[in-house]
């Protein structure tokens, strides 16, 4: 089956889909993303992730390309026509196509919008949680405001792809201080030596993950001791154990960081525990 975008106000064949040379997502990265799980049909967090594309915009002072309900329509269509049924959405919207100019173009210059949808490997992602994965540490390069959800991901795209390199599936940032910030694609978490769940708390310097967001609810329901506090890599590698959270992996433990054995090396009963929990398994 061919899939289908919207883009710009029509559904297209995704093959040859396209905007303007000139748009400013290519040209400056002057664009945000959101980004939704599926799951047997079901739109995870679907509230969450709009309130924060929502905020990514209005941080960005870029204009929405339409109200609410009409976003939730168009996605929940992207998602029927490529017939998603386990998968994910995106949603793109730039500041729009105007003359190269850093500053803003013109006030009724239109937002560019794109959504996506495309099912992904259940069995694969089974299969990562399952066996737990691998990460490495690299320095913070990013910019001062990680929690825009931005498609300026560089720094993120050259940190998995060092990950990969290595054997390892995520990368996890580490700040000046020696302390983890997040993944290039997740949030970061331990449960601590001494048997706390920590994972950093909500600041510029990490997103505001939805799946952090929706795991913390999670642990405070079951009364687990939680600190909101940033943990060193030194930590992470004598955690009981790590895990990280995104909404395609929902939670999905560490078994080791940068070739350091977390635990006995497989995914740890509070990693377990939660992510049974957010699949409401
Ligand atoms: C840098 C970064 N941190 C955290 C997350 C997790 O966010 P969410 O749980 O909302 O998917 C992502 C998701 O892609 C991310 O890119």
């Amino acid at each position: 089956m061919s899939r289908v975008a919207y883009v710009n106000g029509a559904y297209v064949p995704l093959r040859g889909a396209g905007v303007s040379i000139m748009d400013r997502g290519f040209q400056f990265a002057d664009s945000i993303y959101e980004v939704w799980a599926i799951r047997g049909g079901r739109l995870f967090d679907v509230d969450e992730h709009m309130a924060r594309l929502q905020r990514s915009l209005a941080e960005l002072r870029i204009t929405p390309p339409m109200g609410e309900a009409s976003l939730m329509a168009v996605i929940r269509e992207t998602i029927r026509r490529n017939r998603v049924h386990d998968g994910i959405v995106y949603v793109q919207v730039s500041r729009g196509a105007a003359n190269r100019d850093h500053v803003f173009p013109p006030p009724r210059t239109p937002p560019t919008l794109i959504v996506t949808a495309k099912n992904l490997d259940q069995r694969a992602i089974a299969a990562r949680a399952s066996a737990g994965i691998k990460v490495t540490s690299t320095a913070e390069t990013r910019w001062a405001r990680r929690d825009i959800k931005t498609v300026n991901l560089l720094p993120n795209v050259l940190a998995r792809q060092g990950a990969k390199e290595q054997g390892a599936f995520e990368a996890w940032f580490v700040d000046g201080g020696g302390h983890v910030t997040e993944g290039a694609s997740s949030n970061a978490w331990i449960v601590d030596a001494s048997g706390v769940l920590r994972t950093r708390a909500l600041s510029k310097d990490i997103l505001h993950g939805v799946t952090r967001g929706a795991i913390l609810r999670l642990a405070q329901e079951r009364q687990m001791k939680i600190e909101e506090r940033p943990f060193t890599l030194a930590e992470a590698k004598e955690a009981r154990e790590a895990f990280i959270t995104a909404a395609s992996n929902a939670a999905t433990a560490v078994v080791e960081i940068d070739g350091v054995r977390i635990g006995d090396g497989k995914p740890g009963p509070v990693t377990e525990a939660l992510r049974a929990a957010y699949l409401g398994a």
